[in-house]
């Protein structure tokens, strides 16, 4: 039993020296998404800004392995695909962002354990898509709903 535990310490601590997950950078907010009011930025802010925007929040545990390697991919690959800091530029994903806010796919589940208040409810998902579509943000969802 110790000696299973020493190992696992062991290997904890070699794991720290791989170098991937260690580029916590946040580059500069070149151009935010026209937020139509600032409760819908709130919203996005909680539940999307850690991946998808140039604020990424970096706590403690994001520094240690094996968590800092998922976070790293997390971030890098969400700002790739939606960035709402450097809006404008580049190609902005959302062709399916009404269906993965509805059905509760962004935020995805693993963030949501561990980060509460990015949970949304029902009238937050409204919210941030009606913002959203204000703010001119093309959405497949969004478009085919009928308002009158
Ligand atoms: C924990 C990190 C994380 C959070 C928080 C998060 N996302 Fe994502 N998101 C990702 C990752 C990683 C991808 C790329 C991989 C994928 O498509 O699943 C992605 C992809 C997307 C895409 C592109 C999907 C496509 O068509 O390829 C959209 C749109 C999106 N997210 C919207 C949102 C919205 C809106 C929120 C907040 C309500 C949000 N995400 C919160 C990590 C996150």
């Amino acid at each position: 039993m110790k000696k299973v535990v020493v190992i696992l310490l062991v290997l904890v601590l070699l794991i720290q020296l791989v170098p991937y997950g260690r580029n916590h950078q946040n580059p500069p907010v070149l151009q935010e998404l026209p937020w139509p009011d600032t409760e819908t930025r709130a919203i996005a802010q909680r539940a999307c800004f850690d991946c998808h925007s140039n604020e990424t929040l970096w706590p403690w545990y994001t520094n240690i392995a094996p968590a800092s390697w998922l976070v790293q991919r997390d971030v890098e690959e969400g700002r790739s695909k939606l960035n709402f800091s450097e809006w404008g530029r580049g190609e902005q994903e959302t062709g399916e962002i009404g269906e993965l806010i509805q059905n509760g796919e962004m935020p995805p589940a693993q963030y949501t354990l561990i980060h509460s208040n990015a949970r949304l409810s029902m009238t937050e998902k409204d919210l941030l898509l009606n913002g959203l579509s204000a703010a001119g943000v093309a959405s497949s969802e969004t478009e085919e709903k009928d308002d009158d």
